[in-house]
């Protein structure tokens, strides 16, 4: 298991280019698997949960090609297969999406369960009830979810709380269902609209994407399309925290300003300065500095679904606020996600939790030591509080901070961080995904053996 040394104390400045979004990167896979013919994805990250998509829907039939840089060519016209693998569906719960893939294409689907994980308990409810009210008989048997449906029929689905992964899957269902599907209580997310974009560049018939109310008319077959993925909002969110807890000047590069509104509000709030300075440039400058004692200000936040703080930066923002002036306070509204904080302990911060809500404390100085990434944006959020550590930091479990952030010791490095990645022994090592992505440039398209990096445990 690889390691990241962080030392910190080092200011961060320059630009830092920001990759498309996993989680939207995540659901366009599945919904270009529903078309027949080869469609085309730009903008995806290299990391290991596209890997990890990408293995699953090899398992299915799909053709899946990566070509370095960012690109992936999909094309589900030989989807033959109705049962999921096991490992890899358990290991990540966007994998859940091939049940809808599945029931639309096949109109039979056997998708594991995704079980509970590092963020607490995280059921499928939403999706199943939606799957039946489009007509499929649902049943759970030996940890697997068998449903069956030889057609799809539109209908009035209300989800009972705003849910991304409910929302996606239901969107690839009835987009081949027979007759008008109408999502009520929808997300909103911008991976949403993402996906409904590719969706009707493929022929489906979406509209209200963004909005609570999303209507799908069904139509009997989708085409190939191509498609740029949105940039990742949560990305470009994190860098924002490491600039301003080394009191840093970088530019965000690639991102789309209206997707982070929220953020930057709260960031402003703590004294730092967020800027949009180009068309897709966003300019974060923090007054931070530890040795004269200028720390930000406190905020109190509470994560909501979009367009509200994402839970997704609630760990990095806390992680930011550990050495605030102040006393601030986190609520944790989507899900149980803070056994990360007695790792920042560790490091010499003062967060107490109790239940949904965190009171951090700020602090004068964090102190480097061995700490555990448990999932990736705890990972991310311990990298940040490295940052600004004294001494040097060793975080282990970085193989759950690959599923999300690639190159983020050489991104980090190139805005003058120190930043190592180490193996077992010690040595220095790259991070896994560049490496096999690069093995996979010299194979032809559309190889089964071209391969992003090996999956990875534990859920995200
Ligand atoms: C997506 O997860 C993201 N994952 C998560 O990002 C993100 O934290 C989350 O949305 C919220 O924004 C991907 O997009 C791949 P939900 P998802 O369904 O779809 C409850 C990251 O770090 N619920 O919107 O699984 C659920 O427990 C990851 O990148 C049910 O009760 O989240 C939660 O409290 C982690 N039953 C709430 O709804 C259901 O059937 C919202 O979850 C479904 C959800």
């Amino acid at each position: 298991m690889a390691r990241l040394l962080v030392t910190g104390g080092k200011r961060l400045v320059g630009e830092v280019p920001i990759n498309g979004a996993k989680n939207s990167v995540l659901a366009l896979m599945v919904t270009a698997a529903l078309g027949q013919g080869e469609s085309v994805i730009d903008n995806v990250p290299y990391d290991r949960d596209v890997a990890t998509m990408s293995t699953i829907l090899k398992e299915l039939g799909v053709r899946v090609a990566f070509e370095p840089p960012h690109r992936l060519r999909i094309d589900g016209s030989q989807l033959n297969r109705s049962t999921a693998p096991y490992e890899p569906v358990r290991q990540m719960r966007a994998s859940f999406y091939v049940a809808g893939l599945l029931l639309a294409r096949l109109g039979k689907a056997e998708v594991p369960l995704p079980g509970g994980c590092q963020l607490g308990s995280r059921p499928v409810d939403f999706h199943l009830r939606g799957f039946e009210a489009l007509g499929a008989k649902v049943q759970i048997e030996h940890g697997f979810m068998k449903a069956e449906a030889p057609r799809l029929r539109g209908t009035s689905i209300f989800i009972n709380r705003s849910s991304v992964g409910t929302t996606v899957n239901l969107m690839l269902a009835a987009s081949l269902a027979d007759g008008v599907t109408v999502l009520e209580n929808a997300a909103k997310e911008p991976e949403i609209v993402d996906q409904a974009i590719l969706l009707n560049q493929m022929g489906a018939r979406v509209r209200g994407a963004g909005t609570d109310v999303i209507r799908i008319e069904g139509v009997p077959q989708l085409h190939p399309a191509e498609h740029t993925a949105i940039p990742d909002r949560i990305e470009a969110g994190t860098y924002m925290m490491a600039a301003a807890i080394t009191g840093g000047r970088i530019v965000l590069e690639d991102v789309e300003w209206e997707h982070f509104r929220t953020p930057v509000v709260k960031l402003q709030e703590a004294g730092v300065r967020i800027e949009r300075v180009g068309p897709t440039q966003v300019l974060v400058e923090s007054p931070v500095n530890l040795s004269r004692d200028v720390r930000l200000r406190p905020v109190d936040v509470e994560t909501a679904p979009y367009p509200g703080f994402p839970t997704d930066l609630q760990q990095p923002l806390v992680a930011l606020l550990t050495l605030a002036d102040g006393t601030s306070v986190v609520r944790e509204t989507i899900f149980d996600r803070f056994r990360y904080v007695d790792e920042l302990r560790r490091m010499g911060a003062d967060v107490r939790v109790e239940r949904d809500t965190a009171v951090v404390r700020g602090v004068r100085r964090l102190t480097g030591a061995p700490v555990e990434a448990m999932d990736l944006r705890a990972g991310a959020a311990l990298v940040i509080a490295a940052l600004a550590a004294e001494g040097q930091t060793r975080i282990s479990g970085v193989e759950l901070i690959d599923r999300g952030y690639e190159h983020i010791e050489a991104k980090l490095n190139a805005l003058g961080a120190d930043v190592v990645r180490v193996d077992d022994e010690g040595a220095p090592a790259s991070a896994t995904p560049p490496a096999s992505l690069a093995s996979a440039q010299s194979e032809p398209s559309m190889s089964t053996n071209t391969s992003l990096p090996a999956p990875n445990p534990s859920q995200a």
